[in-house]
């Protein structure tokens, strides 16, 4: 189908009460005097307003910390999935979402990989990567060159990292490979983060190393900065159903499986269908992701990524029938901390970290990506069977009415 462009702004006639969103030393203000701003110009009602006021879980001062020009905070739904059972442990998932039905999705799922026995997962060491962009100015043996200082480099490149090193992290390796079109060389630099996410230690290590690089070899240095695709830092989890769980009044439990398998294929063999298998996936890993305190958009930037990486966009998760049981696989690259950033100030992601049992930054991701495989194993079950609406509906119905029942109360 043909598609055709045209600016919705352009068109539409509403009037801009703005002005202009030019706002010199905005930042400047304090915060209750942006917010006014805000309610100026967004013609905000007093409810609306005061919602935006609303610190209960963060202080006003803390949101002016995290962010620039902050106006006051935006709530979201805090829940807890239910029937985890990892690594024979348990556990109740917190989970941060806007959408109905995906609480109810992770704990179906979970409840369902419980009857096989839980969830296996492992994930590997904390390994972030950064690269180091070179712009190769003549022809330079950069390969003889970076093998003989490799372990000089990796030592320079230690050097103000003695906290992270005592942890029993730090740069642990160097590689390297030449753009060819470009005449770039990029330089990756690894580095164990431990339980920190970890940006900001291998931004701090590549722009530091870089200007050693520059003495080695001739070049003008272009960018220093982690890769999102964190491919060495990995959470994977696999779990086994017996069929007879599936059993429903249409299907048995066998057919249910072999319908999930279909589901899978389809996906595998279509990125139209594994875009929406992997929004699923991530249905239940960005709420996790988030009631946490960390970044989701990294942990999306790499999902999609490594989705991608045979050169197809491929499902995150696989399902296949063996004999009579389901087994089911995801494996994703997580970046995730438990310190630094957002978890350790936000009272909510410290409670959240609280309700997990104070996991380490590789148990967080464990969990992660069971949840991830919970989703979409209650997706595809659905899909395969009665269909989303049926579940779906029914909980938005139920919203929905809640929604009606409060707004009269509130006419009262
Ligand atoms: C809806 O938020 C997610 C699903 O579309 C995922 C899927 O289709 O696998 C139900």
């Amino acid at each position: 189908m043909d598609i055709r462009w045209s600016s919705a702004i352009a068109a539409t006639a509403t009037p801009n009460t703005i002005g202009s969103s030019r706002l010199p030393k905005f930042y400047n203000l304090p915060l209750h005097e942006r917010a006014n701003i805000a309610k100026n110009i967004g013609k905000l009602t007093t409810a609306e307003f005061n919602s935006l006021n609303n610190y209960q879980g963060m202080s006003r001062e803390l949101t002016d910390t995290f962010i620039e020009n902050a106006i006051g905070t935006f709530s979201l739904p805090l829940g807890l999935a239910s029937n985890f059972l990892i690594n024979t442990k348990d556990y109740l998932v917190p989970m941060v979402v806007e959408e109905s039905s995906v609480l109810a999705a992770a704990s179906h799922g979970a409840k369902l990989v419980r009857a096989g026995g839980g969830f296996q997962a492992q994930s590997t060491e904390a390994i972030m990567t950064g690269q180091i962009q070179l712009l190769l100015k003549d022809v330079c043996p950069y390969d003889t060159i970076l093998k003989e200082q490799r372990a000089d480099l990796i030592n320079y490149a230690n050097v103000g990292q003695d906290r992270l090193i005592m942890r029993g992290g730090g740069v642990c390796g160097l590689d390297w490979h030449l753009l060819p079109a470009l005449n770039h060389l990029i330089v990756h630099v690894h580095v164990n983060t431990c339980d920190a996410m970890g940006a900001n230690i291998v931004n701090t290590i590549c722009e530091r190393l870089a200007r050693r690089l520059q003495m080695l070899i001739p070049c003008d240095i272009g960018l220093q900065i982690l890769t999102n695709l964190n491919d060495q830092r990995r959470a994977k989890a696999s779990c086994e159903i017996p069929a007879k769980v599936f059993d429903c009044t249409r299907f048995d439990g066998l057919e249910v499986v072999e319908r999930i398998e279909q589901a899978y294929q389809f996906a595998a063999h279509d990125p139209y269908r594994a875009a929406t298998n992997n929004k699923g996936i991530m249905n239940g890993i960005d709420p996790v992701v988030i009631a946490t305190g960390n970044d989701w958009r990294a942990v999306e930037a790499g999902a999609h990524a490594y989705a991608c990486r045979s050169g197809h966009y491929k499902p995150l998760a696989y399902w296949r029938r063996v004999g009579n049981y389901l087994q089911g696989e995801i494996d994703l690259p997580l970046a995730l901390g438990i310190v630094g950033g957002v978890t350790k100030l936000h009272p909510n992601a410290t409670a959240a970290l609280k309700i997990l049992g104070q996991p380490n930054a590789r148990a967080l991701a464990e969990i992660v990506c069971c949840a991830g495989l919970a989703q979409n194993l209650a997706a595809l079950r659905a899909l395969s069977t009665e269909g989303i609406q049926k579940g779906h509906m029914h909980l938005h119905a139920k919203n929905l009415q809640q929604q009606r029942q409060t707004l009269y109360l509130e006419q009262r």
